[in-house]
């Protein structure tokens, strides 16, 4: 890097000296179409119910999905993304709840199209964590999970999805190999254009606590996803993973958790030219979101988290503040 001249003739503070001036030299801008907004279902009616450890983000009934998407729509949010809390009484080994025509998030597909037609776009997380009665994202025996038989289920549920009109299927349960078979199932079934958004750099990690207790897993989940999902020590590890996933057919590849691992987004980037997406789970925001319900930080550290995702190179962000920030980029 070339830097031309030194103090005092040159003066970085002179690019800073009044908000004008600090906003054309600006590197990086977030706006709502980086934002894409999750949002957790429920069975019943006319249910908006709170979830203990995610301070202002609900549940909703598939009737009541429009108190959320008429906003986001509204705000001109790209995407949206579907998570199922699933009733016990509906898990078991297999998590066969997920091929089910009418299970919630199917109905929450079929409601969206129908009111919304194509002005939001659905994601929905292909994996068996919400409908399995131990919790995995796979089938689980003898303390093992089963990659391939695995991948039959996930490829049933994929086409599920694509029937019911998802636009992005989204692969969370890391099993290998998945993503080209997907692919592979949706091309033959005329789903050529849904797209696959695969979580290709997903860690075992620690801040997807809140989430499993949104979703009713965290109760069941028996041991840790250690065997699946990345170890945090690894770095190029998640090269490895994203190019398997670029060359099975990923049109988009995600990194999860979000700020934690800022360095795999950027290093992503730079080696790939591919869109990344960021995922800032669900420990992000409840850290975050209670901080700024104590007076701990200020409001304005939202969007400067979300800013740094931009700066490491993704192109948007899965994240649990979206309709909150969409709303004030607005103003
Ligand atoms: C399930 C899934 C998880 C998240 C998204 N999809 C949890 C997990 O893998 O245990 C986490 C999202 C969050 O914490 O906000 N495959």
């Amino acid at each position: 890097m070339i830097i031309t001249g030194k103090y005092p003739n040159l003066r970085l503070r002179r690019n800073r000296k009044s908000d004008w001036s600090r906003r054309l030299v600006q590197e990086n801008n977030l706006s709502v179409n980086d934002l894409i907004l999750p949002i957790f279902l429920i069975d019943g009616k006319n249910k908006k119910e709170s979830i203990k450890s995610m301070p202002d983000i609900f549940r909703y009934s598939i009737d009541n999905i429009p108190l959320l998407v008429d906003k986001a729509v509204k705000y001109k949010i790209p995407m949206i993304a579907l998570f199922p809390y699933t009733d016990n009484k509906l898990k078991n080994n297999i998590g066969l709840e997920a091929l089910n025509e009418n299970n919630l998030v199917c109905k929450a597909i079929r409601l969206i199209k129908k009111k919304y037609k194509n002005k939001i776009g659905i994601m929905c997380d292909v994996a068996l964590d919400p409908y399995t009665s131990h919790g995995h994202d796979g089938i689980l025996k003898k303390g093992k999970i089963l990659n391939d038989e695995t991948i039959e289920i996930l490829i049933k549920q994929s086409l599920l999805q694509a029937e019911m009109g998802c636009d992005v299927i989204a692969p969370s349960d890391m099993m290998d190999g998945r993503i080209g078979k997907i692919r592979k199932a949706l091309d033959k079934n005329k789903f050529q254009d849904v797209q696959i958004l695969s979580y290709a750099a997903k860690y075992a990690s620690s801040f997807y606590g809140p989430f499993r207790d949104a979703v009713g897993s965290n109760k069941s989940l028996k041991g840790d996803k250690k065997t699946y999902q990345m170890d945090y020590n690894n770095n190029f590890e998640a090269l490895r993973e994203i190019s398997l996933d670029i060359k099975e057919g990923a049109d988009m590849v995600m990194v999860k958790p979000g700020m934690p691992y800022l360095d795999i987004i950027k290093s992503i980037k730079e080696n790939f030219k591919i869109p990344v997406f960021a995922y800032q789970v669900s420990g992000e925001y409840s850290l975050i979101k209670n901080a700024i319900n104590k007076k701990i930080i200020s409001e304005n550290s939202i969007i400067e988290t979300l800013t740094a995702f931009k700066r490491a190179g993704a192109s948007a962000i899965v994240t649990y503040f979206a309709d909150k920030v969409a709303k004030s980029l607005k103003k």
